[in-house]
C-alpha cells in the first residue's frame, strides 16, 4: 500500500509545503517594513477565471501577501486596459501584475502582456523574463513549469542526466518546462500536435511531461514502463463514452459524473499511469502548484525589486 501511494506524487502537499515556507518569508519581509503586494486583474465574467482569480485573492490573504483584485467590465478597450497597467507599473506597494487569461478577443493580449514592467510580471509571461529563463539568467519564470520543477525536486525524482520529453509547447507551459528541464540538466525534447511518430518518443522518456491541452491523449502505449509522467492537463468531460474509456469501474468518480454531469480528466489517460513509476494524478498533482508558485513569484519580485 504505502509504495502504491508513494507512487502518486502529492501536489497538494507539497504546495502547502511551499504556502508554508512563503508565509515564513512574508514574516520575515514584514519585521523589515516590507510587504509584498499583488495585483490580480480580472475582466468580465469568465466562470473559470473568476474561480481562479479570487484563489489567487485568498491565498495571498492567507500568507499574509497585500492583494488588489481589479475587475474591469468585458467592454474595456485595449487602451484602457493599458492605462490601467501602466498605473500598476507605477505603484510602489505593487510588486506582482497578474492579468487573468483569456482576456475577451477585442483586446490585445500580448501587447498587454509586453506593457507589465518585467519585474513585477509574476506569470512570467513577458518576452523579457522568457529570454532571460533561456539565457539562464535569473528570471520570474511562469507557474505552472515552476510548480512542475518543483514537484520532481521534492520527490526525490532526480533531472539532470535524464530524458525528459514534453508534449505540448505552448508559451505558458510546454515551452517554458523545456527551458528549465533543460536548466536541470535534463536533455528535453519538445513535441507537439503535428510531431510524427510521437509514441516513439515518448516512450524513450524517463519524465514524460503531458500539457497538450487533450483529453486522455497520451494512452499506455506511448509511456515508457518505469517512466515519471507529469500531467498538466485539466479537462472536463461530460460525455458518457469519454467517461467510460478513462474511468469505467472507478466507483468514486461515477458518482462524481452522476453528482455533476462532468468529471476531470487530463492529457493523460488514466490507464497510462499503471506503467508510470511515479505519476501527478488530476486533481491533485500539478494544478495546486500554479497559485503556490505565483505566491513565491510574487515574494521573489519583492526582494529583486528591493535589492534583498
Ligand atoms: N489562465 C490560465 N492559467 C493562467 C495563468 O497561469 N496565469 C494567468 N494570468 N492566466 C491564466
Amino acid at each position: 500500500m504505502a509504495q502504491i501511494l508513494d507512487r502518486v506524487l502529492n501536489g497538494a502537499a507539497i504546495a502547502a509545503e511551499i504556502r508554508q515556507e512563503v508565509a515564513a518569508e512574508v514574516a520575515a519581509l514584514a519585521a523589515r517594513g516590507v510587504r509584498p503586494g499583488l495585483a490580480a486583474v480580472l475582466v468580465g465574467h469568465v466562470p473559470a477565471s473568476e474561480i481562479y482569480v479570487r484563489s489567487k485573492v485568498k491565498t495571498c490573504e492567507e500568507l499574509g501577501i497585500f492583494s488588489e483584485l481589479i475587475t474591469p467590465p468585458e467592454t474595456v478597450t485595449t487602451d484602457e486596459m493599458l492605462a490601467l497597467v501602466a498605473d500598476l507599473n507605477r505603484r510602489e506597494e505593487i510588486d506582482g501584475i497578474l492579468i487573468q487569461l483569456p482576456l475577451p478577443p477585442h483586446v490585445d493580449t500580448k501587447r498587454l502582456l509586453d506593457a507589465v514592467l518585467p519585474e513585477k510580471d509574476v506569470d512570467g509571461f513577458h518576452p523579457v523574463n522568457a529570454g532571460r529563463l533561456q539565457a539562464g539568467r535569473p528570471a520570474l519564470a511562469p507557474c505552472t513549469p515552476s510548480g512542475v520543477i518543483e514537484i520532481l525536486k521534492r520527490s526525490g525524482i532526480a533531472m539532470a542526466g535524464t530524458r525528459a520529453v514534453i508534449v505540448g509547447r505552448s508559451d505558458i507551459v510546454g515551452k517554458p518546462a523545456a527551458m528549465l528541464l533543460l536548466n536541470e540538466n535534463a536533455t528535453v525534447t519538445i513535441c507537439h500536435s503535428k510531431t510524427r511518430d510521437l509514441a516513439s518518443i515518448t516512450r524513450e522518456a524517463d519524465i514524460l511531461v503531458a500539457a497538450i491541452g487533450r483529453p486522455g491523449f497520451l494512452t499506455a502505449p506511448m509511456v515508457k514502463p518505469g517512466a515519471t509522467v507529469i500531467d498538466v492537463g485539466i479537462n472536463r468531460i461530460t460525455d458518457r463514452a469519454d467517461f467510460d474509456r478513462f474511468f469505467a469501474g472507478d466507483a468514486k468518480r461515477e458518482e462524481t459524473f452522476a453528482r455533476r454531469g462532468s468529471v476531470i480528466v487530463g492529457d493523460v489517460d488514466p490507464h497510462a499511469f499503471d506503467l508510470a513509476a511515479a505519476y501527478t494524478p488530476v486533481p491533485g498533482g500539478v494544478g495546486p502548484l500554479t497559485i503556490a508558485m505565483l505566491m513565491a513569484n510574487t515574494v521573489k519580485a519583492a526582494k529583486l525589486r528591493r535589492g534583498l
